[in-house]
């Protein structure tokens, strides 16, 4: 797409030659007031060269500036030069821009800049998948797609967690409290419950601990009767999660946990060893961090058994070997920070210069508005499919009360309930903490996944109504009064604005500006859609009108897909 920014800059900088194109480029603001134009350029900085006052220079330069096709009047408000725009030649340039990548719009289909990790999801077998992992999981996703949209081939690693001395203790409990049917038959809520239970016990039968850690020693040595209890464990729990994911729709490349690591441990405590990091304590291997003022990274135990951090550091080098990535991103709740902050300094000290290409991305907490009304099977852990089906059947509802004849319902209720959660976890810096409500959540009206769906849907029935096949689009003649327009210049700004949003939303490793993009989006087209009517008797403006519903009706499906949500056409 022409930048409009770039002309503006290049124009300015044939009568300032103090300041190159890009640092004019990079001056250049945008009035939140369009009174003020659509660029200004501020001349302070030029008044120390210039030695005359800021409004006089911005007089001066107005007054001598060539005349641009697409700029139709240039004017100064004291300091600042403000620029305004052709608005036919700027709505023209965007929606040929947009309806010829119709699908592709933003959307690099070459995945050739390089590999790019993204770790995300990544329970723990045995546990439920809990409202953190959703977020991991939904965010991990949302990278995935944003950074596959700008060229990147991303490779999505589910980091299970299924190895630790934990699993000691659930055979221990398995052994003592639960047997195969029940476990067949319950899942994980047993096995849960077996460890709920070995806790409370182990407090007043501390030799339970030492049973358990012997259990992991045995599998970290390959006791084939240990490593098959473990393995049936987790595929129980794998099964459970598979349920999770078809439901968000997430895939994974990979599932190597952290038991896949297991035999490649030994040779990077060697190297650590080699490279003169280890300090041996208590028996204990560590790595100081003194320097850093952070505790020191654990690495074994007093018994040799390894840690999360030390399958971590195991992980993070077979990642750089097998995909030499150009970043790897580790999607968890912020609680972590430590963990990943002493581990990341391990890799920096062993002289790996790809230790800045790690990056740890934290999220917030959820907690459930009013209490614990979702923790329905255990304590205070909030099972995620819960939330998930009751935002299908909460949907479900609404579609029933608003559009009863819709086809597909069920679909519909999925794609709508479940993008809302969705939409909701990525609305906010993904840093803050949520507040988990259903009524903003399923608001149609508000800031919102089924907002942005309606909006689409909408769009869609339009262009339905119209008989309009948007895939195989004519070349529309552009009625020049329709797209002089103000409030279609607005829709034309969003529309052009997406490719620097995914960037944004890349550069900072936060899905919200997609999420927000895609509201602010929606709202200019319905300010346009409630302005103007658009299925007129006129064929030429009619087309004009529909040409912007299709850019639109492509960019918010686009939009929608980086975040993970699903466009259904009807709603
Ligand atoms: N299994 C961990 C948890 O549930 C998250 C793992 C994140 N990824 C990693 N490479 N450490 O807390």
């Amino acid at each position: 797409m022409k930048d409009f920014k770039l002309e503006v800059a290049k124009l300015l900088n044939s009568k300032i030659s103090d300041l190159s194109v890009d640092e004019i480029y990079s001056m250049i603001e945008v009035p939140s007031n369009s009174d003020m134009g659509d660029y200004a350029f501020p001349c302070f900085k030029l008044a120390k060269v210039l030695r005359k006052a800021p409004p006089m220079i911005a007089a001066e330069i107005v007054q001598s500036l060539d005349k641009l096709d697409i700029i139709d009047r240039v004017e100064n408000v004291n300091a600042y030069i403000n620029f305004f725009l052709n608005k036919a030649a700027y709505v023209k340039e965007v929606l040929e821009v947009v309806l010829n990548e119709k699908e592709n719009y933003g959307i690099e289909t070459n995945k050739d800049k390089g590999n790019i990790v993204v770790d995300y999801s990544s329970p723990n077998i045995a546990k439920p998948f809990h409202v953190g992992h959703l977020r991991s999981t939904v965010i991990g996703n949302s990278l995935y797609q944003i950074f596959g949209a700008l060229g990147y081939n991303c490779i999505g690693v589910n980091h299970l967690g299924d190895w630790g001395t934990q699993f000691g203790k659930l055979i221990v409990a398995y052994k003592k409290y639960s047997s195969k049917e029940e476990v067949e038959e319950k899942g994980i809520s047993e096995l849960l419950r077996i460890y709920v239970l070995f806790h409370d016990e182990a407090k007043e039968h501390p030799e339970m601990d030492q049973e358990a850690r012997d259990y992991f020693t045995k599998m970290e040595k390959g006791d084939e009767e240990a490593l098959a209890l473990w393995s049936w464990f987790k595929e129980v729990s794998l099964n459970e999660f598979e349920r999770v994911y078809k439901m968000l729709g997430v895939t994974f490349d990979s599932y190597n946990g952290e038991a896949f690591y297991n035999d490649k441990m030994a040779a990077v405590i060697e190297e650590l060893e080699t490279k003169g990091l280890i300090e041996v304590d208590e028996g204990a291997k560590l790595v100081r961090l003194d320097e850093e003022n952070m505790a020191p990274c654990l690495i074994t135990k007093n018994d040799g058994s390894s840690l999360y951090a030390t399958r971590d550091i195991t992980a993070a080098e077979y990642r750089k070997k097998t995909y030499d990535f150009k970043k790897c991103l580790y999607v968890t709740a912020v609680q972590q920070n430590l963990h990943f902050a002493q581990w990341f300094k391990v890799i920096e000290k062993m002289g790996h210069p790809w230790a800045e290409d790690l990056v740890h991305v934290p999220f917030g907490m959820v907690s459930m508005e009013g209490g614990a009304k979702l923790s329905t099977r255990s304590g205070n852990v909030i099972f995620l499919e819960d939330i998930l089906k009751e935002a299908v059947e909460k949907t479900k509802q609404i579609i029933e009360e608003k559009n009863p004849n819709l086809e597909n319902k069920d679909e519909v209720a999925k794609q709508v309930g479940i993008g809302a959660v969705i939409f909701d976890d990525m609305y906010n810096n993904i840093i803050k903490d949520i507040q988990f409500s259903w009524e903003r959540v399923l608001d149609f009206q508000g800031e919102t996944g089924p907002y942005v769906q309606y909006t689409h849907a909408r769009a869609c029935s339009l262009l339905k109504r119209a008989g309009l096949d948007y895939n195989n689009l004519p070349q529309i003649a552009l009625d020049e009064e329709v797209i002089s327009d103000a409030i279609v210049l607005l829709v034309a700004k969003e529309l052009a604005a997406f490719k620097d949003v995914i960037q944004m939303a890349a550069d900072n490793y936060e899905p919200s500006y997609i999420a927000r993009y895609a509201v602010d989006l929606a709202q200019a087209f319905n300010k346009f859609y409630n302005e103007y009517p658009i299925l007129v008797e006129d064929e030429k403006v009619k087309n004009t009108r529909l040409a912007i519903v299709v850019a639109t009706k492509f960019t918010l499906k686009n939009a929608l897909a980086l975040l993970g949500i699903m466009a259904p056409e009807q709603m």
